[in-house]
């Protein structure tokens, strides 16, 4: 949770205003991660001292609630120090944070960035958590900090104020940005990504990171320089002068319209931006990707790569929110994730999966004792909906973990076992522990997730990326779809060696071909979702149930409708119905019933007639042309949602849309923000 951004310009003059709106900017693209305060620093001034060197000193603004609130006040507290707007600076280093509050309240004493106390001598923006900041905090305070904040980051500017003062007693010269800050590095445990900026160190700012995401964009000014080059070294950058832009954030949707020309940062790795160049020092990592355990630093060269986001796909286009476009551009976004995977034709296997990053470890996944799904929330789903197809066509046993579960459990894991990590960001903090357990205990580790260079892309033996393009609405919709369509594709994968199944195989892939236009034609449905959410808007309560195939259907669907609209609403294994929660049915609690064509399709008819005979009030979904096979008493006794049909497999990718259409037409008619869901944020990388 949380996004952190920095803007440095260098030899380019860039007036107040700019700067103050590119910090802002970057901070609304990443509003996402968090949305209940927000703070930047930038620098006053740039005055003369009595020696004609020019001073810059931080100015801090931090305020509660949306980035909006923070822009209104950060320009009404400008105007009343009088601070010019149009100020031109050469070279500017100014930092910004949005966060989702873990440890104390949202107030503008608890946003970033904290600092090391009067005058601002240190300044930290922190995304994740620290784990030892009490034991810090106390020390602190034994050498006479004062907290002001109930932050676990307020010890980060505070310990390098501690590590500067004492360095500069001991009349330590070399003590340089850089070198301060590794060692607070080597104090601190627990997920970060962090940005400083200092009073001491003016124009300069420090990026590092240990477990939580961070990249460093560079913008070249300077007409010929490389233009359009996929790789550029980082030595080059560091060794001129030329002007610059350089940024710094949490993810590349809010540096995408500045350059595609990107750093991902790596665990350990301390990264200085100082007279247009970018340097880097790196711990070598003793222990596991979460745990601490530093090494020495050496210094490290790297080459930039080419971000292969477009800026459009951070924009709304014609679209009201986020979570709308996202459900709408599905047949694109399914398209893109099966795009050169899927083969028709040729001599001896007609219809076949390619899946380049398996290829060196699809003997082994099938060798396998056991293939485990490891995901939270919505990709958890995602994993239960392909379940039952991996079964089949792998033959190899599945099981399902609840990362943060199987974490708490140490649940067994062994070297024979697949685990397979499912994640829309590729950070989420409890499947990266259920990672470095499975890491620990010699588990083959599989990623599929939809952002390239995550922590789970990078740590995992081997993977798939859904290509679903950039999301940014909270609430997951195209991200689920595409997840379910790579774990099909993964069953077809594994199962490609038994002639038994090609039939099968074939007629999925059949359909996966298909499936966009089927997504398509469900699409249509939007109108008919609104009308039943007008419905339902004024309910307190919703049930979902759904088997086989989509009994994800019906746990997704129903985590949709509590995420944004906040109805409550659960989803329920129809087979377990009968045991306890049939007593909640009467005539006024809403009821969704999955039941499109399948092997479950008769247990779902009776699962209706049951909840008929209770006088349920029933909404079913169910295949196109089956309205009078699946209401009981004819169309009077229940609201029907007729689907297009496709193979049972792909069936729960269909079935899903009405859902999120519903989830979202619920949540604007209720007047709640559908992008940014009360208490939630995107990327989870908390515990
Ligand atoms: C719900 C949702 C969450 C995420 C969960 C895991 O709409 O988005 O349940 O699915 O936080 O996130 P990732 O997939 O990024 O690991």
């Amino acid at each position: 949770m949380c996004g952190i951004f920095a803007y440095l310009n260098y030899n380019v003059k860039r007036d107040r205003r700019f700067i103050l709106e590119i910090l802002f900017n970057g901070l609304r693209r990443l509003e996402y991660r968090g949305y209940d305060s927000a703070g930047i620093s930038i620098d006053s001034s740039s005055s003369s001292d009595p020696n004609g060197q020019l001073s810059f000193s931080p100015l801090v603004f931090r305020q509660e609630g949306n980035i909006d609130s923070l822009v209104k006040s950060v320009y009404k507290d400008v105007a009343s120090i009088k601070l010019n707007l149009e100020e031109l600076f050469c070279v500017h280093a100014g930092i910004a944070h949005t966060r989702w509050a873990t440890h104390g309240e949202p107030s503008p004493k608890n946003s970033h960035p904290q600092t090391s106390g009067a005058g601002n001598e240190f300044l930290v923006v922190h995304n994740g958590v620290i784990t030892n900041y009490e034991v810090l905090k106390e020390t602190l305070t034994r050498h006479g900090f004062n907290f002001e904040s109930d932050t676990d980051t307020e010890v980060i500017p505070k310990l390098a104020k501690y590590v500067f003062d004492k360095a500069t007693e001991e009349g330590d010269q070399s003590a340089t940005f850089s070198l301060v800050v590794l060692e607070v590095m080597r104090h601190l445990e627990g997920a970060y990504a962090l940005i400083f900026k200092s009073h001491h160190y003016p124009n300069e700012l420090i990026a590092c990171k240990r477990g939580s995401p961070l990249l460093l964009g560079v913008k070249e000014l300077s007409e010929d320089m490389h233009s359009g080059a996929p790789f550029l070294d980082l030595k080059f950058i560091s060794e001129n002068r030329h002007p610059k832009e350089l940024f710094l954030s949490s993810d590349a949707s809010a540096i995408v319209e500045h350059t595609k020309k990107v750093l991902v940062i790596e665990d350990g790795e301390v990264v200085h931006l100082k007279d247009g160049g970018v340097s880097i020092l790196k711990f070598e990592n003793e222990k596991g990707i979460c745990g601490n355990g530093l090494s020495r630093p050496s210094s490290v060269q790297r080459a930039l790569s080419f971000l292969e986001m477009e800026v459009e796909q951070i924009n709304k286009g014609k679209y009201e929110h986020y979570m709308q476009k996202e459900i709408h551009e599905q047949p694109e976004s399914l398209t893109t994730t099966m795009r050169g995977r899927l083969k028709r034709g040729g001599s001896t296997k007609a219809k076949t999966v390619l899946l380049g990053g398996l290829k060196d470890h699809i003997k082994s996944i099938r060798r396998s004792r056991r293939i485990v799904f490891i995901g939270c929330g919505t990709s958890y789903n995602a994993a239960l909906a392909a379940r039952p197809i991996i079964e089949e066509l792998s033959g190899v046993p599945v099981t399902m973990e609840i990362a943060s579960d199987l974490v708490d459990r140490q649940g067994p894991i062994y070297r024979e076992d697949t685990a397979v990590f499912v994640s829309q960001s590729g950070e989420t903090a409890d499947t990266l522990l259920a990672l470095e357990y499975a890491l620990e205990n010699g588990a083959l580790c599989v990623g599929i997730t939809n952002t390239v260079g995550s922590a789970i892309a990078r740590n995992t033996h081997c993977g798939i990326h859904i290509n679903a393009g950039c999301e940014i609405g909270v609430a997951s919709t195209k991200a689920y779809t595409s997840q379910i369509v790579v774990m099909a594709m993964l069953a077809l994968a594994i199962g490609d060696d038994a002639i038994s199944s090609q039939a099968r195989r074939e007629a999925i892939i059949d359909g996966l071909f298909d499936l966009p236009n089927k997504v398509r034609e469900v699409l249509k449905l939007d109108q008919e979702m609104k009308e039943l959410a007008k419905l339902l808007i004024a309910e307190q309560s919703l049930l979902v149930f759904g088997r086989g195939y989509n009994f994800a259907t019906a746990l997704e669907g129903a985590l949709k409708v509590k995420e944004v609209s906040l109805m409550h609403s659960e989803g329920m294994l129809a087979g377990e119905m009968k045991h306890g929660p049939l007593a909640l049915v009467d005539e006024n609690l809403p009821i969704i019933v999955i039941a499109t064509r399948d092997a479950c399709f008769s247990k779902q008819q009776s699962v209706i007639q049951q909840l008929h005979a209770r006088k349920g009030r029933l909404i079913v979904v169910c295949s196109k042309g089956d309205a009078a096979a699946v209401c009981p008493g004819g169309s009077s006794s229940c609201r029907v949602i007729e689907v297009p049909q496709v193979e049972d497999c792909l069936q729960p990718v269909v079935n899903i849309i009405p859902l999120q259409l519903l989830a979202y037409h619920l949540t604007v008619l209720r007047g709640y923000n559908v992008d940014q869901p009360r208490n939630l944020a995107k990327s989870v990388t908390t515990q």
